[in-house]
């Protein structure tokens, strides 16, 4: 089956060609980050209407560099949710358009499983599964016994873990996206200064933002004090506090569930190095569990895990039409 993704939740406008959930035809991600920078984080109404404006050149790349024609597409995939709003409507209005125009299916997925499913592009998934997201958005915690059940064992409870490195690095002065400049300054930082460890209720779920007011408030109290820290060492203490949040939780849940098989994350924070190096650790630990963190291309958004969602969806019997509307807070699930 040869799929056409498009995706457009937050600040990334994409398009895609895979065929049969695993050859990527072609993939175009046109970023929006340069013009959110200025701001200091994505604008929701700016990123709509820079999706209004790319979004038609997008798709006709993505169709021109696989080489393929209209005729040759089964299936059009669009992200339905969760995002920003504005921002869905863009990507589901071009969808509909295109079905109707091409007389091609049409069928709206989640764009949490999207992330899960990019796993698939180097990988094959093996079930029962350890899901981790991570993202600027979301911070989930998923089991999944098969391939469309996703059993959330736990979640942020406010601030998703990436929010908390991109206002970090607000505080910081670092610019945004803050996640890959902590990760790089962190290489060069040791873990040294105390901060809190988060609290969240419950056995798998997360809390960051008392972790992020620990990184203000530590900023502050130097600064009162007139005494030197450095950037690194806070960057690297952030960074091993805010993941040490996920990684205990992640071990509590395949120590309690030993029927696991596989473990795979997604997300942009995904393209972190030291969540990488937890990862591999875990597989030291975990023989008889596979682990799978997918190539750096595909953690952050991009319509290639739409196009691959789509198909497994529509392989269930998962249908849209015309009336197929944007939902900012879809839930994951078939
Ligand atoms: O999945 P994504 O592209 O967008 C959604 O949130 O859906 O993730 C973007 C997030 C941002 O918060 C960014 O700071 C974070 O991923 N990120 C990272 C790294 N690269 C991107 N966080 C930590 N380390 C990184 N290397």
């Amino acid at each position: 089956m040869i799929v056409f993704g498009i995706e457009s939740s937050c600040d990334e406008t994409a398009a895609a060609v895979v065929k049969d959930q695993k050859d990527v035809l072609s993939s175009v991600v046109s970023s929006q980050i340069d013009t959110h920078k200025q701001f200091g984080g994505v604008v929701p109404e700016v990123a709509s209407r820079l999706h209004v404006e790319n979004i038609s050149t997008v798709i006709d790349q993505a169709i021109t560099d696989s080489g393929l024609a209209w005729d040759d597409i089964d299936l059009i995939s669009v992200t339905q949710g969760p995002g920003l709003i504005g921002c869905l409507h863009v990507g589901v209005q071009a969808a509909k358009t295109l079905s109707l125009l091409t007389g091609k299916p049409l069928v709206g997925v989640n764009h949490l499983a999207g992330h899960i499913y990019a796993n698939k592009l180097d990988t094959d998934l093996k079930f029962p599964l350890l899901a981790l997201l991570v993202s600027g958005g979301n911070s989930e915690l998923i089991y999944m016994k098969d391939e469309t059940s996703f059993e959330i064992l736990g979640e942020t409870q406010d601030d998703a873990i990436g929010e908390a490195y991109d206002k970090v690095a607000r505080v910081l002065d670092l610019g945004y996206p803050g996640g890959p400049k902590i990760d790089r300054l962190a290489k060069q930082g040791q873990p040294i200064y105390k901060l809190p460890r988060p609290k969240a209720p419950g056995e798998y779920n997360f809390s960051f933002s008392g972790l992020k007011s620990g990184v203000l408030q530590f900023v502050k109290r130097m600064e009162r004090e007139n005494k030197e820290w450095k950037v690194e060492d806070l960057a690297a203490s952030f960074q091993e506090t805010a993941l040490e949040e996920i990684f205990t939780k992640v071990r509590k849940a395949i120590e309690n569930h030993p029927d696991l098989k596989q473990m795979i994350v997604g997300g942009g924070v995904s393209a972190n190095s030291r969540l990488r190096e937890k990862v591999a650790e875990l597989a030291k630990r975990y023989p008889n569990m596979e682990f799978n963190v997918p190539p750096m291309s595909c953690c952050t958004d991009n319509a290639a895990m739409i196009a691959i969602a789509g198909e497994i969806a529509w392989s269930h019997g998962r249908r849209a039409d015309q009336t197929l509307c944007a939902d900012s807070s879809l839930d994951l699930d078939f």
